[in-house]
């Protein structure tokens, strides 16, 4: 199977890893800069990432383990952080010889260490591990990557080892009252050590040395923004696809319609989509969802396939036995419905960099990778190539990049919506009354968030439908119904999430018309736990 990440793809995991067999080398020569990250396996790698691209600068997140040969393209490379320490026998230490002295390097914590470390310096571990806020009370602001800093401003610091010599080519530009090399920098290259995580929102001024090091010291433009990626993007899939045909799957969420869309904007007629519905969605959505997608230009065709979907699940209460036989009944609509289309050769799909990578191993060359695809198995059975538009985006990225291309912000503000739809919102076995209750419920809540100026500082919200019937009274008689659980989270990329702290008059309004408005439901709670421990779904 052929694959094409178009215009920024992420290179360089291992072929033969079966969930990322379709992840394919391709350069592309419209990335004009870019800055390499070479991860050790910090949790904030994808950050680092995240905060570059802040600045306009396109990078991409490459394991150690599988850094690819850097070309003209490449600007700068960065070295993340790490759970180990140089000093562990299994420590990641890769040679850096094509790249160090070559092009700038900042190494960030275990990167300016390992920096240290491998180039004569000496790392030893600390007295006690360093962790949290510290202030430099030393500041070399005529080194350019510190210019601009204010005195004694507040870093984050978190290491169990410190650098006690460094090589001999490097100086100090930056200390702590307890770590004396906060900040480092090379004499005879543009190779640069911080101890503390710029990229943490807790390191008050990180955003002015990322800054320094993207514009200053690797001297990038600045300029990839969402309007260039949809340019080049488009310009990628006209030249990828040229003639041939593409269906792709909506399911009305901010991804599936960005990547429609563009794929639209490249190939115009050439692109079907499908809309399937699973009797699994919100009320209403599907005949308002299909007919939003008409007015944006799309070619729509709507599956009614409720059924289906619905009849296959009697019986099953296991979460992953539900995911199970949605995702095998969709392959199956999918498929059905993309064979009476002619000559189809792609098929597109919406997948976003958090879809494709949630953890990174960088434990030895077999990296780990746990896939999110919610069809998985669909390219594989109809031998279609894929093409994947955002794979390489953030979902903020995502956002923007629907805005350069005009898509209403109905759809761009859409919550996050999990592709098994409600089927793992009812916890339990899933029947048709469930389903109408969760509807029912699901739909007052989220009326009442835009109602109160609220559902756009939610990240994702929703009803839950409990497997528990509580005793309840009304007017004069007992009831025994179903306990419905309000969701609401507040996050940036649904990896870490907080319990959305709404005002208790919403609550109450919510919770009164619920329980007045949907016979079955006689009891609502609200969710308060945070992911992690928690997640945001239930099941
Ligand atoms: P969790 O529950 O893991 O959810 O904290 C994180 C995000 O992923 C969504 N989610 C899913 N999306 N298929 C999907 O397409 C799934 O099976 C699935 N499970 C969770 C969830 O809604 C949230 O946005």
């Amino acid at each position: 199977m052929m694959v094409i990440s178009i215009p920024y793809p992420w290179s360089g995991y291992p072929e033969n890893n079966s969930n990322f067999a379709s992840i394919v080398s391709f350069k592309c020569e419209y990335v004009s800069e870019k800055i390499l990250i070479l991860d050790f396996g910090s949790q904030y790698t994808q950050l680092i990432a995240r905060k570059v691209r802040e600045h306009n600068v396109y990078c991409e997140i490459h394991p150690f383990s599988h850094f690819p040969e850097p070309d003209e393209s490449v600007k700068g490379v960065i070295l993340s952080g790490s759970p180990f320490s140089v000093r562990d026998e299994n420590a990641p230490l890769p040679d850096l010889k094509g790249i160090k002295g070559k092009f700038p390097l900042l190494g960030i914590c275990y990167g300016a260490q390992y920096l240290s470390h491998y180039y004569g310096g000496e790392v030893k571990a600390s007295n006690s591990r360093e962790y949290g806020r510290a202030r430099l009370n030393f500041i070399d602001r005529e080194n350019s990557l510190l210019k601009n800093l204010k005195s004694n401003t507040q870093v984050w610091m978190s290491h169990g080892d410190t650098i006690n010599t460094l090589p001999s080519d490097c100086r100090i530009i930056a200390s702590t009252g307890d770590v004396q090399v906060g900040a480092y920098a090379s004499s005879d290259e543009l190779t640069f050590g911080l101890q503390f995580h710029p990229e943490v929102y807790h390191t008050t001024e990180g955003k002015t040395i990322l800054y320094n090091f993207l514009e200053d010291i690797c001297g990038c433009a600045m300029d990839w923004t969402p309007k260039i990626f949809v340019e080049s993007t488009v310009n990628e899939l006209k030249r990828k696809l040229g003639d041939d045909k593409v269906v792709l799957g909506l399911s009305g969420g901010v991804d599936s319609t960005v990547a429609s869309i563009l794929l639209h904007r490249a190939i115009g007629p050439n692109l079907t989509c499908i809309f399937v519905d699973n009797g699994l969605l919100r009320k209403n959505e599907f005949p308002q969802v299909l007919e939003s997608y008409k007015e944006l230009g799309l070619n729509v065709i709507g599956v009614n396939a409720r059924d289906k979907f619905i009849d296959d699940l009697e019986g099953i209460s296991d979460p992953e036995e539900k995911r199970k036989s949605i995702g095998k009944n969709f392959i199956e609509v999918f498929d059905h419905e993309a064979k009476k289309l002619k000559n189809v050769n792609w098929l597109g799909q919406g997948t976003i960099y958090p879809d494709v990578i949630e953890s990174v191993s960088v434990n030895g060359p077999s990296v780990t990778i746990k896939s999110h695809h919610n069809v998985g198995g669909l390219p594989d059975k109809m031998h279609l190539k894929v093409v994947e538009p955002l794979r390489l985006l953030f979902k903020d990225e995502v956002r923007r990049v629907g805005k350069a291309l005009e898509i209403p912000s109905s759809f761009l503000k859409r919550h996050p919506f999990p592709g098994p739809g409600l089927g793992i919102r009812i916890l339990g076995e899933i029947t048709r009354e469930k389903i109408h209750l969760v509807q029912e419920a699901d739909d007052i809540y989220i009326k009442a968030l835009h109602k109160f100026g609220l559902y756009d500082r939610i990240w994702q919200a929703g009803a839950i439908l409990l497997p528990v019937q509580s005793v309840g009274v009304m007017g004069d008689e007992r009831t025994y119904e179903y306990v419905v659980a309000l969701r609401a989270v507040t996050s940036t990329d649904g990896m870490t999430a907080d319990w959305g702290h709404l005002p208790h008059e919403v609550l109450s309004v919510v919770s009164n018309d619920i329980i007045n408005k949907v016979r079955g439901i006689n009891r609502v709670v609200y969710d308060i736990s945070s992911k992690p421990p928690a997640t945001i779904e239930w099941e």
